[in-house]
């Protein structure tokens, strides 16, 4: 069989160039011999480095997939891979989605390589590389880095993210003070490793299992466990039989595997990021996903992960009690898994890898006959505010049910008045400005907070409630968005609204005071004001050069913006997606 690398280091119809290539990978000690003996050469993106900590001990794990690439008889070539990590890149990680793919895209088009590893983790890295095999589509497998192990504060779970945001609601509260407010954050991160709530990370690592690019099982294991680097072993072994298989991510990743995720991430509560993401996976393939698919195949699944934000447990008691296996066997029983025949890296189908997997702890993984909700996937929301917004239902909490879903008359609508923020420090600015009468009928809405107008978007949609309400109980208010939130956040936020207000969506013609109807039976989100008055406002806002956000900061922000897509449309690079298939030999 031919390999892509032969044509770098043994093509003796270009003596000229061969030499050139072979004599500089010498030197630092690996042979001629190697380079020409036809064995696979395995590139392992490393997404690890001190700038990107959760995906950090990458750095480590790398040297047992290079070992299991060695046995089964490759080479491992490791190269970086451009950092991004969620909570440290300013002004936002998903800036860098985008640009992490685009030279990963490069290195492995532009470099000797016959399949790859893809050492995912932290939010963004995962989509950004499956992106990025998706458009090359030379074999490849995922290997997560897995998630910290359970965070404890005072006896009691404290999960990623989700402990922060809760403490945050008990400093505005005087509960606690600022020192008391860093020990719960700094309790939350434990050990090595990503997010242990069912954030964004663990939930695009189950996805990455789900839609067939990683070894079963893999998903969950906690990052310092023993078992990862059994993983990392194995992985690396599998990705050179890959190789000899000509398994590629375009033969996994077919859209029975998206529909298979979608289900998925109903199952394990997961986060509001995954649309965006799976939708870019998608349309990097060829393959139509749209917030309407999320819907129609999620929403009617249950609630089976009993994880933070949406349930209790944390990521080492996911992965105790059977992790995506087990979900995935329990969907299979109950005949909700839509293709249990896809086909997955090992070469063999969903059903085929998950036959025996079973729950281990029904507290933790709720059997299906017993979920913690039903209908917990995402809802798709449209109306003159947006044509696309995505609920996700399963963290609606009793205390949201009963102020807003319980009128007898109208048991899935709220409506409210308007209280419209441009972007986070407007809201941060003017959030506890009584003047603004907010109270338990007001509806938070920001904007200005969408890949155009934030460029990546900004994850603050889910909006705290000024300290004087959350005094008073109220701890949390409907809020809508063209931004995204945190996958550790518990609120039932109505975001990823496309078009944004930077793209002129209806959002950017909201205004303070308007009343607001929410129909989730109807899917409807609307401006309760007239098609004219619409209009007017359109025309008038178009009059004085459309909605105003801020310049760029950096080239990348710019070029981005010039050619980002909507939310709903996975904010890839839109002249990206043309390119399919470019690893071909
Ligand atoms: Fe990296 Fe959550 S911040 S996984
Ligand atoms: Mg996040």
């Amino acid at each position: 069989m031919k390999l892509r690398s032969q044509k770098w280091f043994d093509n003796p119809e270009n003596p000229g160039m061969t030499a050139l290539y072979i004599e500089r990978y010498l030197n630092y000690g690996i042979t001629r011999e190697e380079l020409q003996s036809g064995k696979p050469i395995i590139g392992i993106a490393q997404t690890g480095s001190d700038l990107s900590p959760c995906n950090r001990h990458h750095v480590e794990l790398a040297k047992r997939v290079r070992e299991g690439i060695r046995d089964a008889g490759g080479i491992a070539f490791e190269f970086p891979v451009h950092p991004i990590q969620e909570t440290g890149k300013r002004p936002t990680a998903a800036l860098d989605r985008n640009l992490a793919y685009l030279g990963l895209v490069e290195s492995l088009y532009g470099y000797p390589i016959d399949g790859v590893v893809l050492t995912i983790g932290c939010d963004k890295t995962t989509p950004a590389l499956l992106m990025a095999a998706a458009t090359v589509n030379i074999p490849a497998i995922a290997f997560s880095v897995g998630p910290m192990l359970n965070g404890w504060f005072n006896g009691k779970r404290a999960g990623s993210g989700t402990a922060i945001w809760e403490a945050r609601k008990m400093l505005a509260a005087g509960e606690i003070d600022y020192e008391g407010f860093m020990e719960i954050a700094c309790a939350s991160a434990p050990s090595v490793g990503y997010c242990n709530t069912m954030g964004t990370a663990s939930t695009m690592n189950s996805l990455a299992e789900a839609l067939g690019m990683q070894l079963p099982g893999s998903a969950s294991i906690p990052a310092p466990y023993r078992e990862r680097g059994q993983m990392a072993y194995a992985t690396g072994r599998r990705i050179v039989e890959m190789v000899h298989e000509d398994l590629k991510p375009a033969d996994i990743m077919t859209v029975e595997a998206f529909h298979n995720a979608i289900a998925v991430n109903s199952a394990i509560g997961g986060s509001t990021n995954a649309p965006i993401h799976l939708n870019a996976i998608a349309r990097h393939l060829g393959i139509e996903l749209t917030n309407d698919d999320w819907q129609r195949i999620g929403y009617h699944l249950p609630l089976l992960a009993n994880v933070q934000p949406a349930g209790e447990y944390l990521s080492e008691d996911f992965h105790r009690a059977g992790g995506v296996p087990a979900i995935i066997a329990e969907l299979m029983g109950a005949d909700v898994l839509p293709h249990p025949d896809a086909l997955t890296v090992t070469g063999r189908t969903v059903a085929e890898n998950y036959v025996d997997a079973r729950i281990l702890d029904e507290d933790v993984i709720r059997p299906f006959s017993r979920p913690l909700k039903e209908n917990a996937g995402f809802i798709n929301l449209k109306g003159n505010l947006f044509d696309s917004a995505i609920m996700k239902t399963s963290v609606i909490s009793e205390e949201f049910r009963a102020r807003y879903l319980s009128n007898p008359d109208d048991p899935d609508a709220f409506e409210g008045k308007a209280v419209v923020f441009d972007g986070p420090e407007d809201y941060h600015a003017r959030i506890e400005d009584p003047a603004l009468g907010i109270d338990e009928h007001s509806i938070l809405i920001i904007r200005g907070t969408g890949p155009i107008g934030y460029p990546g978007g900004a994850e603050v949609v889910n909006m705290q409630p000024p300290a004087a309400l959350i005094k008073r109980g109220i701890r949390e208010l409907p809020c809508i968005g063209d931004g995204r939130q945190s996958g550790t956040s518990g609120s039932p936020s109505i975001l990823n609204a496309s078009p944004e207000a930077a793209a002129m969506g209806g959002l950017a013609l909201v205004q303070t005071g308007d009343r607001i109807r929410i129909d989730l039976k109807e899917g409807s989100a609307n401006i309760l004001i007239s098609d004219e008055e619409l209009a007017r406002r359109r025309a008038d806002l178009e009059a004085r050069g459309g909605y105003p956000y801020p310049a760029s900061q950096t080239p990348w922000q710019e070029i981005q913006r010039s050619m980002v897509s909507q939310f709903d449309r996975g904010m890839v690079l839109e002249p990206a997606v043309k390119y399919r298939d470019i690893g071909r030999i």
